[in-house]
């Protein structure tokens, strides 16, 4: 996970449209329950998605490392912020939507914990509600081996990361980060233990959980978007 990256999270993805993202999450929440009114982002990271849908829901978000929540504070003070883990929190309250965004389901690594985080995220929602996961890739779109690098520069540090998929189970990313600003250059090395599940591997997952599942290919961002109603 972000362990040693958390403060430097939002520069490296604020090529993302979270805004954009945010009104298609609205949208496709509107759809299928037409009067719903709070939503539960799980795995929130820094707030980046509850800042814009805060504007059309009630929010709370739970998110597993404390330092990524005490930016969300930052950002959403007034939201209720929950440590909790995706596979067993109990807020003790439910939903009428339930989100798991930008992949963060694939940090459960195995079916059986995949299972246990959609089944405890349908836990947490009322009767009519919608779980809306946004997957990790697929074994087929996981490319082993793959090398990429990115930078990315603000007015007060460059950030240069290297990442490299490793064929470790069901996939490893190693991360390698050049952090530089006015007092030199430090580098940190990240490994993310993630794992990739197939499309099958979903929709049990949804069916186990009692949920009645929609897929939609391109969804948010292109890896597609899975959406689950409880009865
Ligand atoms: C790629 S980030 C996505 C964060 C945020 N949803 C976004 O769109 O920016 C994945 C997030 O999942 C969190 N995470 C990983 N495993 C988790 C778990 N078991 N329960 C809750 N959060 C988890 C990480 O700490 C990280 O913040």
């Amino acid at each position: 996970m972000f362990t040693k990256t958390a403060k430097h999270y939002d520069a490296v993805y604020s090529y993302k449209d979270y805004e954009g993202e945010s009104e298609l999450v609205s949208k496709l929440v509107h759809e299928h329950v037409s009067n719903a009114k709070t939503l539960l982002d799980v795995a929130c990271g820094t707030g980046n998605h509850l800042e814009h849908l805060s504007r059309q829901f009630d929010c709370t978000g739970v998110e597993l490392d404390p330092e990524m929540l005490a930016i969300a504070a930052e950002r959403v003070p007034n939201l209720p912020l929950h440590v909790g883990d995706m596979c067993d929190f109990d807020l003790g309250i439910k939903f009428d939507a339930v989100t798991c965004l930008f992949s963060s389901v694939g940090y459960t690594k195995t079916v059986e914990r995949m299972e246990q985080a959609i089944a405890n995220m349908a836990k947490h929602l009322n009767s009519g509600g919608m779980l809306l996961v946004e997957p990790w890739l697929t074994p087929e779109a996981w490319l082993v081996g793959n090398i990429d690098s990115e930078t990315y520069k603000t007015d007060e540090f460059v950030i240069t990361r290297m990442m490299v998929s490793e064929p470790v189970e069901r996939g490893r990313l190693v991360l390698e980060y050049l952090i530089g600003n006015s007092n030199g250059i430090s580098k940190v090395t990240e490994t993310h233990e993630m794992g990739w599940f197939t499309h099958d591997e979903y929709l049990n997952a949804f069916k186990k959980a009692g949920l009645q599942i929609e897929h939609l290919a391109e969804g948010l961002t292109g890896r597609g978007i899975y959406i689950g109603i409880k009865a």
